[in-house]
């Protein structure tokens, strides 16, 4: 049953009407070069102009202690790492990685990366020396902002384009002299790459230009709902497209009051901060909600009674978690779609709008979206097909890095761009997620390319062969399964097993370890051309449960 929205003063009122009427061409000046742009300046000098200076832009909890910085400060900060790009000959155009934890310096870094022209390329905290030496090598990063603990995981004098690294430490104490300073762009410049994974090859490199700005400004007004007194918290990484568009350029383009907690989830610890900074809009993936929803009755001893707006990304929603929130919260969790290529927020559930549990909502005014069929004939409602979406839209990517040929495969000779999700549209527009069209991995909302995996475990002496699947989860949506035959003197025993488990943690990250490794005598592949059959893999992992 639909839940109804309850009557608020919402940017977005009315969605039809919105939706009949919008045109990104609104922002022209922006998105067709008319003037000068670069994201930084709308996201904290326009404010400082407008006379919000002192207001605070981020209250940072690290431990159980507070630390509160005005849009002023965070301009200050934002100027210092600026001064030692530039003194140290960092210009437009160069691959920066910014590998921090989920800390103010890690925002900051972004920001003057993106500030000087200049291409961000952020590192979620959790990598491992082999994811991040892959995507350093392939965008030939030139410079690398970390902090001395992070550092440990990479080998310098294996990565010959690095010229630099800059660390938080130095330049926290570094005296500012220069003058302010920000390059004018055109909206085409890009100034963030996200690496991602496929379903296939290595995780590419998603480029962003600085006219995403628009369609980050746009969706943290109508889906965000940002107004001048939120408290606004993103629970995801900067590391993460969610953490960098929803973490920082969208909530800060719109002026709002962000909160950054340090570490990963803790469900008495994230109560806390939602009672104690008196959160009032919150941005969460599924995994963390189911896990909020196993606590049970734990939210009693909270005051939630600031949280008025509350969404999800990332991975399905299940109906029984909008249940459980509507019941316990006295909240509707409203459920976003987009990806790492889209920049941003495609389809959505609106705090006007009724919700229907399941549904990922209906898209945003001036995206048009159509649900296909092999052909890429659109279907009839109700019936699944790839869910494509009408571009360009001001998020798109820009380019896939130095690959043209992935970039040019995403889109069909409509030029609609296609998302590899399957999904069914209802009548009134809703549209209900079913699935994925190749084999990549989603675990608690994170991305999971099985060939990286795959390519980990391989390096391990005792492997011989190894694919990789998402096994369906109640909790984390799909864990990561591998099926794996050893090579000959290794037997399956407890010890090879940890092992196997802790070299993919150690080697690549830890959300990437299979939580389960199955061990087979052959892996089904295919008569001709010897490619394993993920597929039937999935078949037998099913089969085993039923038996
Ligand atoms: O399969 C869809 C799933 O996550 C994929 C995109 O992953 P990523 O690029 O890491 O971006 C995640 C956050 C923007 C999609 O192709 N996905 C994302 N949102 C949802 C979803 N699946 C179901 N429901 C959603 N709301």
């Amino acid at each position: 049953m639909a839940l109804a929205p309850v009557k608020g003063q919402y940017h977005l009122q009315n969605y039809k009407k919105t939706y009949q009427q919008f045109d990104w061409r609104e922002e022209t000046e922006f998105i067709n070069g008319e003037k000068p742009i670069n994201l930084t300046f709308h996201a904290i000098d326009r404010h400082i102009e407008e006379g919000y200076g002192e207001k605070p832009a981020l209250h940072y909890v690290k431990d159980n202690q507070t630390i509160t910085k005005t849009f002023h400060e965070v301009k200050f900060e934002i100027d210092r790492y600026v001064e030692v790009l530039r003194t140290e000959g960092v210009k437009q155009g160069d691959r920066v990685f910014v590998f921090l934890p989920k800390e103010p310096a890690c925002y900051i870094a972004i920001l003057a990366v993106i500030r000087i022209g200049a291409i961000a390329c952020p590192l979620f905290e959790g990598f491992m020396t082999e994811a991040i030496h892959a995507r350093i090598i392939d965008a030939s990063g030139q410079v690398l902002i970390t902090n001395k603990a992070l550092a440990k995981r990479i080998h310098l004098n294996q990565l010959p384009s690095l010229q630099l690294t800059i660390y938080t430490e130095e330049v926290e104490t570094r005296v500012l002299t220069g003058d302010d300073y920000v390059e004018w762009v055109t909206p085409e410049t890009p100034m963030l790459i996200h690496y991602t994974s496929g379903s296939t090859g290595k995780p590419k490199g998603v480029v962003h230009a600085h006219r995403s700005f628009v369609h980050h400004l746009v969706t943290g007004k109508w889906v965000l709902d940002l107004h001048d007194d939120d408290i606004y918290w993103c629970t995801s990484h900067p590391g993460w497209v969610t953490g960098s568009v929803y973490g920082i350029f969208s909530p800060w383009l719109n002026r709002a009051t962000v909160v950054i907690v340090d570490g990963r989830y803790d469900a008495k610890r994230w109560y806390r901060v939602l009672e104690d900074l008196k959160v009032t809009v919150f941005y969460s993936a599924p995994t963390a909600f189911r896990m909020l929803k196993s606590e049970q009755d734990l939210h009693l001893n909270y005051d939630l009674s600031h949280l008025r707006h509350v969404l999800s990304v990332g991975e399905p929603l299940n109906p029984e978690v909008i249940d459980w929130a509507y019941r316990a919260w006295g909240k509707r969790i409203h459920d976003t779609w987009w990806m790492t290529e889209t920049g941003g927020h495609l389809v959505v559930n609106l705090p006007s709008q009724p919700i229907k549990p399941g549904s990922m909502g209906r898209p945003l005014p001036g995206i048009k979206v159509k649900v296909i069929d092999e052909a890429g004939l659109e279907v009839a409602p109700g019936t699944v097909g790839q869910l494509a979406v009408v571009a360009p839209w001001p998020g798109l990517m820009h380019a896939i890095w130095q690959d043209e040929t992935k970039y040019q495969s995403y889109f069909n000779q409509t030029g609609d761009y296609l998302s590899g999700d399957y999904c069914y549209q209802d009548e009134d527009g809703y549209i209900f997620f079913t699935g994925r069209k190749d084999d990549l991995i989603n675990t608690q909302g994170e991305r999971v390319g099985p060939f990286e995996v795959e390519s980990t475990l391989l390096k391990h002496e005792a492997i011989k062969e190894a694919a990789v699947i998402g096994k369906p989860d109640p909790l984390r949506g799909e864990i990561v399964k591998a099926f794996v035959t050893l090579n000959r003197s290794f037997t399956p025993t407890e010890a090879l097993h940890q092992s196997l488990i802790q070299f993919v943690r150690a080697q690549l990250a830890p959300h990437a370890a299979p939580k389960e490794i199955e061990y087979l005598a052959e892996l089904p592949k295919t008569k001709i051309s010897g490619k394993i059959l993920r597929r039937e893999l999935r078949e037998i992992d099913a089969a085993s449960l039923t038996s």
